[in-house]
């Protein structure tokens, strides 16, 4: 028997200030796009933004629906745009923002599992990692790479 220890890493910082303005500029588009958001059910607003190649920037918002299987989180929301239109062009950065009560959240929220495999397949896709940043009004995080956040992924290959 062998014990196997994975590492994970991300860098936590405490002011979007601290990041490149790129990623700074990113992060306060995620929270302004939560406006976009169709959450009646969860009263859950979540942003995604995503700077492309080139710094095009795609934006994605959840959009729930009262079939409630039928809704879609904010970051496959921007994800599926992005491949829809602009199908060449890799995604450099996602950052996420969600808003509820009038509120933003004091802790960042982590993609769901099933964002996470389509944010891997995306980098497998580009050949590249993501950069992922997470936002919350105490923390930001900012991911080099999903396989931080899904160390054990299912692949095809
Ligand atoms: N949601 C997202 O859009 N992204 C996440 O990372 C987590 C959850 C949405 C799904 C649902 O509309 C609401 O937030 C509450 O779960």
């Amino acid at each position: 028997m062998n014990k196997v220890v994975k590492q994970i890493s991300y860098i936590e910082v405490a002011d979007i200030a601290e990041l490149t303005s790129e990623e700074e500029a990113i992060i306060k588009v995620a929270k302004e796009v939560t406006k976009g958001s169709y959450a009646p059910y969860s009263q859950f607003h979540v942003g995604a933004a995503l700077v492309l190649d080139g710094g095009i920037i795609v934006k994605g918002a959840n959009q729930e629906n009262g079939a409630y299987p039928s809704g879609l989180c904010a970051e496959r929301t921007a994800l599926f745009a992005a491949g829809a239109n602009y199908p060449d062009k890799a995604v450099k950065i996602l950052a996420i923002a969600a808003e509820t009560k009038g509120e933003f959240v004091d802790e960042p929220i982590v993609p769901c599992g099933a964002c996470l495999q389509v944010i891997l397949e995306n980098e497998m896709r580009a050949g590249a990692p993501i950069t992922i940043l997470l936002h919350g009004n105490k923390r930001t995080y900012k991911i080099e790479g999903v396989s931080n956040l899904l160390p054990f992924a299912f692949t095809l290959k």
